[in-house]
């Protein structure tokens, strides 16, 4: 079995809480027997330097950490600082081949916009990495969910042109879930007959419709778990990690 855990949304922004945050979920997943950490966007909250360099120490691990960026990301600093790269300003994909599986980390991303879309050098290149392993068990990540969750605020954001995103996936069978953050929330759906898996946020949860506000800062960080059986099979478990000591009451609202 392979286990990879997910988080997303840091939102890591040079203060204390998004940081503590996120390195009490770096805390027990470097605890537990996991094949990689994958962080789906969201990982600097203005796309700073200091941010990335902040981000780079907190994502050290054991385990290999996979990386894509979400929209409050930016392509240079994020290259320079969190990948040591040069800060170029093209998409920013990925390809690793992790304990047997492919994971394909996209780049969602339309700079200086909050929602997203996969361009067509992004969908070429993923068509290609997926046509190059049609026997390897696929996973698909990008920042963005490519479908409505059914709350407002963040299905004005989501990924736009999935149809695109569709054909491609069509294409390739070997795609067992396609795993995404941005909204905040733990959701499991469907997009082109495969899971379609959304992970909490570590920063901030948002709310329900119907319910007050639209963030709860006070919801503890969570992680999403997904294991993938050697019959290719899979299972994802959600968690979250109160603050130690708070008795489940979260942290306090800022
Ligand atoms: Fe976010
Ligand atoms: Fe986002």
């Amino acid at each position: 079995m392979i286990v990879l855990a997910q988080l997303s949304d840091l939102h890591l922004d040079g203060g204390d809480r998004a940081a503590e945050r996120a390195e009490r979920v770096m805390g027990h997943l470097n605890a537990l027997p996991l094949d990689a950490i994958l962080v789906t966007g969201d990982i600097a909250d203005h796309g700073e330097p200091a941010e990335y360099t902040r981000a780079r120490e907190i994502l050290t691990s054991r385990f290999p950490v996979l990386v894509c960026p979400g929209n409050h990301d930016v392509r240079g600093p994020y290259r320079e600082v969190l990948l040591g790269e040069p800060p170029e300003t093209g998409p920013v994909n990925r390809v690793h081949k992790i304990a047997g599986v492919v994971v394909a980390m996209c780049d969602s991303t339309v700079p200086g916009e909050d929602h997203g879309l996969l361009d067509k050098d992004t969908l070429g290149w993923l068509d290609t990495v997926l046509t190059a392993e049609p026997e390897t068990p696929a996973f698909v990540c990008f920042h963005h969910p490519p479908v409505p969750l059914h709350i407002p605020y963040v299905d004005e954001i989501r990924q736009f042109g999935e149809d695109r995103l569709a054909d491609v996936v069509a294409r390739h069978p070997q795609v067992v879930a396609i795993l995404c953050g941005h909204a905040h929330t733990a959701a499991a759906t469907t997009f082109a007959g495969r899971p379609l898996l959304v992970a909490p946020g570590v920063v901030s949860t948002l709310t329900l419709p119907g319910q007050k506000g639209v963030v709860d800062y006070a919801a503890p960080p969570g992680v999403a778990f997904h294991a993938l059986a050697e019959d290719r099979r899979l299972t994802t478990h959600y968690r979250t990690f109160e603050r130690p000591g708070t008795d489940g009451r979260g942290d306090s609202v800022l």
